[in-house]
């Protein structure tokens, strides 16, 4: 389902330096499976993330969504190919400050072109299962940040995504709400999605299938 090979990205320093954040990484992860990919701080798990859900170009390899090459796309069928295929949670949740939670959950359906009231609907109960359904009308600044976290948990598979990506996704809750949002991404991959799940503490993940680590840009069996 997923597949990369050989990717690479370099950042600049402020003072101008180049930091090599990946040397190479491959990771292939198929449908119904969990890859996590785990650590230390600044080992580069969020950009490896970030060049998955095609959020960053990298500057070097190849990735593949099925047998559909998409690392060299421009840049809207690369905004095409990412609504179609990828859930993405992020670490930051990046809920846009301007829309409440249930239109930054609802703005996951642009791209497919779902019924609207459908997506709604679906957004709805999603929200309901999370917790958050009384929350919808706030804006995220009105959220506390485990509740934007279950908002962006709810727009990364209102589409049910054939490709989840998960950075930190529990970073922000309490031991029950990270057990929902754990949950949904182990129901998600018994679903057929491939999960990509990266996390500095490793025992989030254990017992879910491949764990790998970052160390000196490169991935590495755990
Ligand atoms: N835009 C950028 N410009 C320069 N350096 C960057 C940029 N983004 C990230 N970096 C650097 O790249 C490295 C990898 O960052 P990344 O966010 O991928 O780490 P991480 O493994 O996700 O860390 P954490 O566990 O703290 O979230 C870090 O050293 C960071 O300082
Ligand atoms: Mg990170």
């Amino acid at each position: 389902m997923l597949r990369a090979a050989g990717l690479a990205k370099a950042y600049r320093a402020p003072s101008g330096a180049p930091i090599r954040v990946l040397d190479g990484v491959d990771l292939a992860v198929k449908a119904g499976e969990v890859a996590a990919v785990t650590g230390a701080s600044g080992s580069g798990k969020s950009t490896l993330l970030n060049l998955l859900g095609l959020l960053e170009d990298a500057d070097g390899g190849e990735l593949w969504f099925g047998d559909e090459r998409v690392g060299g796309l421009g840049r809207s069928a690369k905004s095409r190919a990412r609504g179609r295929w990828v859930g993405f949670v992020f670490q930051a949740f990046l809920l846009v400050p301007s829309l409440t939670a249930l239109e930054n959950v609802l703005l996951a359906a642009r791209y497919v072109g779902r019924p609207a009231a459908e997506a709604r609907r679906r957004a709805l109960a999603l929200l309901d299962e999370l917790g958050v359904a009384d929350r919808r009308d706030h804006y995220p600044a009105q959220l506390s940040g485990g509740e934007q976290q279950r908002v962006a948990w709810c727009r990364a598979v209102l589409n049910d995504p054939p490709l989840l990506l998960a950075d930190e996704p529990t970073g922000n809750l309490d031991d029950a709400n990270g057990a929902v949002i754990l949950d949904g991404l182990r129901r998600r991959a018994q679903a057929g999605a491939a999960v990509v799940v990266a996390s500095h503490h490793p025992e989030v993940v254990a017992g879910w299938g491949a764990v790998y680590r970052l160390r000196g840009g490169r991935l590495e069996a755990a």
